[in-house]
């Protein structure tokens, strides 16, 4: 019989987010303070150790890895690590593609086999004050060079009312015509933030799918990942290569029934929930001389705390300090 880690609340953990590491070319307002302190190296977990916790997490049943950060492609190496984990499973990976351009053909050779973006705005300015230090035509070549490569592609898009609220259409637009999935993500209150009101900028799923009903017809769509999108589909013939809309909605909609995941913080921490503290530090072991069979075994115990769901309230922040750079969503 195949190993499996099952939670308390009976589901069953296929999916294992790694984050790389903490930093990051851009600050993105919803992800950072603007003078965001970085891990010192040596507590951030090496590429071995990454590739190290990817055939223990696989002996356990896990069957997929993405690889989140900060940024992820600002990690030397990283067509290494793809190729090696790729040996234990799926490798998918979310990026803000800004240096998709020079890396989305190795990443590709390495078997790297989705790919998720962040792109929020499509409008130079905007993209300036949401990233603070980003630049728009780095990522919309990054999207083409990935595209060339043959990657299939999921934009992910933030909404903050008052920030890109006007981008809907033109993200759609943007999506159906070059043959891009496309979600949209209500904010997440995780770290204390200072650029806008999370409460204030707070856009629901909802209201988003009506902005894109009014050029749109939108319908309901049976296709389901593992993941926390609900897909809707675009119909023809504004939609020729059959685009799907995902609305991931953490307000509106709980999600946590499904979960199927776990994550891997960069400084080695696994964390059993994105919305709570719960977890154990596996540094110690991994540099401790521990066999993997003790890593493991930490690992199904550490699954007992798994928490049944997140409670985020935009009225009584903050929850969770940590922000969201630690485990890349
Ligand atoms: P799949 O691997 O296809 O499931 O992609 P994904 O959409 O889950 O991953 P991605 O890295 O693109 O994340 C998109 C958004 O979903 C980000 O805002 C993540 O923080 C959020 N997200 C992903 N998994 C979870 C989860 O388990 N809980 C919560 N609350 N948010 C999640
Ligand atoms: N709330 C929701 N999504 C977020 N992301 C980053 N910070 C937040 C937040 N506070 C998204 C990024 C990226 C994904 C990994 O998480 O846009 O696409
Ligand atoms: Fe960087 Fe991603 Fe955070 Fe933006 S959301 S600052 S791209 S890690």
């Amino acid at each position: 019989k195949k190993p499996e880690l099952i939670d308390p609340f009976a589901r069953s953990i296929k999916y294992v987010r790694l984050s790389v590491t903490d930093r990051c070319d851009f600050r993105c307002v919803y992800c950072m303070s603007e003078d965001m302190r970085f891990l010192p190296r040596n507590r951030v977990l090496t590429l071995e150790e990454l590739v190290r916790l990817g055939q223990i997490f696989a002996n356990l049943g896990v069957e997929t890895f993405r690889l989140t950060g900060g940024e992820p492609l600002i990690r030397r190496d990283i067509p290494w690590l793809v190729e090696q984990l790729a040996k234990s499973g799926e490798v998918v990976m979310t990026t803000n593609g800004s240096r998709l351009d020079k890396l989305a053909a190795p990443l590709k050779q390495a078997g790297l086999s989705r790919l998720n973006i962040s792109l929020d705005t499509l409008n130079d300015k905007q993209f300036h004050e949401l990233t603070r230090t980003g630049h728009l035509k780095d990522v919309l070549n990054g999207i083409d060079a990935a595209q060339s490569a043959g990657f299939s592609i999921k934009l992910n898009v933030v909404m903050m009312k008052g920030r890109n609220d006007d981008q809907i259409l033109p993200l759609v637009e943007f999506a159906t015509a070059r043959g891009l999935d496309i979600s949209f993500i209500e904010e997440m209150p995780l770290g204390v933030i200072d650029e806008h009101s999370r409460q204030l900028a707070f856009m629901s799923s909802a209201d988003v799918r009506q902005v894109i009903q009014t050029h749109f017809d939108l319908q309901p769509s049976t296709h389901h990942t593992s993941g926390p999108s609900r897909y809707w589909q675009i119909a023809q013939p504004q939609n020729p290569h059959a685009s799907r809309v995902g609305f991931i909605s953490p307000h509106s909609h709980n999600f946590c029934g499904d979960c199927n995941r776990v994550r891997v913080t960069s400084e080695g921490r696994l964390l059993l929930c994105l919305g709570n503290e719960e977890g154990t530090d596996l540094m110690p072991l991994l540099r401790g001389g521990d066999d993997d069979e003790v890593i493991a075994s930490r690992i199904k115990t550490a699954l007992l705390m798994k928490p049944e769901k997140h409670h985020f309230d935009l009225n009584n922040e903050p929850q969770i300090v940590r922000f969201m750079n630690m485990t890349g969503g």
